[in-house]
């Protein structure tokens, strides 16, 4: 009896632990995101944006798709359709690969989406401030 009962223990822990693993993307990850000129790259906006804002388009309103669906609720790149992406939805925390990508980086990329993967552009339905909203979230909310 007693030995089921460490089995089933076990078990769990074992499926606790895959589950976290599986859930969280990988760090380092591969990365082949194409570079931002030069003088795009060192634009910074976010000390003008909003937060709050960037967050209701990242979570919710970001049209054609809101940025949780593949990056993730937690920025990890685990969202619904992210999981399933070669290559992967970028993972926002994991310092390794975000360390040296700049806001202008991240505008160039959102504006522009990244050629033969899922990143698409979002230039159409989004104004430049409200990129720049976006970003400032994910960087103080999943790259501090
Ligand atoms: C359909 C899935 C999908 C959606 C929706 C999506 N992304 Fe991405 N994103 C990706 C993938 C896949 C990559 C990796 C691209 C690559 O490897 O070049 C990526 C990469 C990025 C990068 C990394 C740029 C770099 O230089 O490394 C940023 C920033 C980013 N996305 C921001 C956003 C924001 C902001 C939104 C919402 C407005 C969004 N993404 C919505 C799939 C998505």
């Amino acid at each position: 009896m007693k030995k089921i009962l460490i089995f089933f223990i076990l078990l769990v822990i074992s499926l606790y632990f895959s589950g976290t693993v599986f859930a969280a993307g990988k760090c380092p990850q591969p990365r082949k995101t194409k570079s931002a000129p030069v003088d795009i790259s060192k634009i910074d906006k976010t000390a003008e944006a909003s937060k709050e804002n960037g967050k209701k388009l990242y979570t919710k309103t970001a049209k054609p798709m809101a940025c949780k669906n593949c990056h993730g609720e937690t920025g990890t790149g685990d969202g619904m359709l992210g999981k399933a992406l070669k290559p992967a939805s970028t993972n926002f925390t994991c310092k390794n690969n975000m360390k040296d990508i700049s806001p202008g980086q991240m505008f160039w990329i959102i504006k522009n989406g990244s050629k033969g993967t899922g990143m698409l552009s979002f230039s159409l339905n989004m104004k430049d401030e409200e990129i720049w909203d976006v970003i400032k979230y994910i960087r103080e909310t999943f790259m501090k």
